[in-house]
């Protein structure tokens, strides 16, 4: 990096486009603490001359070989982000099918989008009802083109509509008692995966059946728990622990290894992995908080001889790397180290790993943080691959959420903070960036 930045000056960065105001180099250490000055004037001032020192390669993604042979062959299946709205996007529906072999709904499966209130209102038993419609042009994609889908997610407390815990559905109505929510809960969670397995044999791989169960900071769990599970997010009370109980995350695994045992049953062929998702998942306390979460769950329940029955079969770590919440600077080669120590702990908790939404956040478009960017990919890639050398292969897939730069982001919308504009393995335009390019050579190094 210094000597990149010598170079830089010496050709006379300095003096190309506009000069850094100190503000801007504020801003930019503050995004990446671990350059130095210089190094923030240059990335904000250097933009063309880097252009020029940077590798030639091929934009056309179709010039490349599909990336999830390359992955498959590490034991690792290669994922993205899809919607019902990028359906209509031609070139996006031909990157997935040139590159992925997984698709995870952005928010089409989950169960503010499924649950259908004026058919479950309705209900003669009860029990609720959903509207399949959107999650279906989904998953009619992902089955005519032999991808697979990451069923994402079953129980979310954060935007979870609220009538499902209410009498009657109803909006106004006062809360259920813990019996009724438990049936709802195992009828939802069942009904949800048949409809998928049924409809579309074996296209849905594994469920996260819960996401970001586990709390950040005391204040969000009770202190004698050692798995941190949620009582409250954003000083609001997690309706699925206060209604279903302490061990709704174990609940919620239960009846989902009931359906799917139920589903093996008539089908012997029947594979639904079954994960637990979250946020942040190689800081050390949430780690650890997991790895306790895991085994309550595996030890939750006994078969027919009395044995542990295996409930949870792994850890989805979202995968959401640098300078947001409660991380702090961007593209730090630590938290590459702690991903490893992570997916080793939760491999050594006896489940697989799969890296479920993974952006690499970046805020700036200079060359210096283009180049940094790519280079972080390249180590963290190294060390993915590292880790499946031998026979055990911990890590199983690996789906990119951060896919495509957006630079019309605006600073106050969500998605720039949760990903960084300029996060992308390829431009706005699905151009091949240096980041994937970095990847495929090292993959291709290896093949
Ligand atoms: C979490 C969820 C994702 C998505 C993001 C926000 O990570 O698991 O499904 O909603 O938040 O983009």
């Amino acid at each position: 990096m210094t000597i990149l930045v010598l170079l830089l000056f010496a050709m006379g960065v300095a003096g190309c486009g506009e000069k850094a105001s100190k503000e801007q180099v504020k801003d930019t250490l503050a995004l990446a603490p671990e350059m130095s000055g210089e190094e923030a004037v240059a990335s904000l001032e250097g933009e063309e001359v880097e252009k020029d020192a940077m590798e030639e390669f091929d934009t056309d993604f179709r010039m490349y070989d599909s990336m999830e042979d390359l992955l498959s062959q590490e034991g690792i299946r290669f994922g993205t982000l899809i919607n019902c709205k990028a359906l209509d996007d031609e070139n996006y529906l031909e990157l997935v099918k040139a590159h992925f072999g997984s698709l995870t709904a952005g928010n089409e499966m989950k169960a503010y989008s499924l649950l259908d209130q004026s058919a479950s209102k309705a209900a003669e038993d009860g029990m609720p009802v959903m509207n399949f419609t959107q999650a279906d042009r989904i998953l009619d994609f992902a089955q005519a083109n032999g991808i697979g889908v990451r069923g994402h997610t079953l129980v979310w407390d954060a935007y979870m509509t609220d009538w499902f815990f209410r009498k009657g559905y109803d909006s106004k109505g006062g809360y259920v008692d813990e019996e009724t929510m438990k049936k709802r809960l195992e009828s939802y969670i069942t009904q949800v995966i048949w409809h998928f397995e049924t409809k579309y044999p074996g296209v849905v791989y594994c469920w996260d059946v819960v996401n970001e169960a586990v709390g950040d900071s005391e204040g969000e769990y009770l202190a004698e728990d050692e798995r941190h599970v949620r009582t409250m997010r954003n000083g609001a009370d997690n309706p699925f622990y206060k209604l279903v109980g302490n061990d709704y995350v174990e609940l919620s695994f239960l009846y989902a290894r009931n359906a799917v045992d139920g589903l093996k049953a008539e089908n012997p062929n029947v594979d639904i992995k079954l994960f637990y998702n979250d946020y942040n998942t190689f800081l050390d306390r949430k780690r650890d908080a997991i790895c306790a979460l895991v085994d309550s769950v595996n030890a939750y329940a006994v078969d027919g001889e009395g044995n542990p029955r295996r409930l949870c079969d792994g850890v989805g770590m979202q995968g959401y790397i640098g300078g947001y919440g409660s991380q702090a600077g961007c593209m730090n080669d630590s938290d590459i180290e702690k991903m490893r120590t992570a997916i080793e702990l939760y491999a050594s908790h006896g489940v697989e790993v799969q890296v479920t939404e993974m952006a690499v956040r970046n805020y700036e478009n200079s060359d210096v943080f283009v180049k940094m960017h790519s280079d972080y990919y390249k180590r963290l890639f190294e060390m993915f691959l590292s880790l499946n050398q031998g026979e055990n292969k911990p890590l199983t897939g690996i789906s990119v959420w951060g896919l495509y730069d957006r630079p019309e982001l605006k600073k106050d919308d969500y998605s720039y903070k949760m990903n960084g504009p300029y996060c992308g393995l390829f431009t706005e335009e699905y151009k091949v960036k240096q980041a994937f390019v970095n990847i495929y050579q090292l993959l291709k190094a290896k093949n």
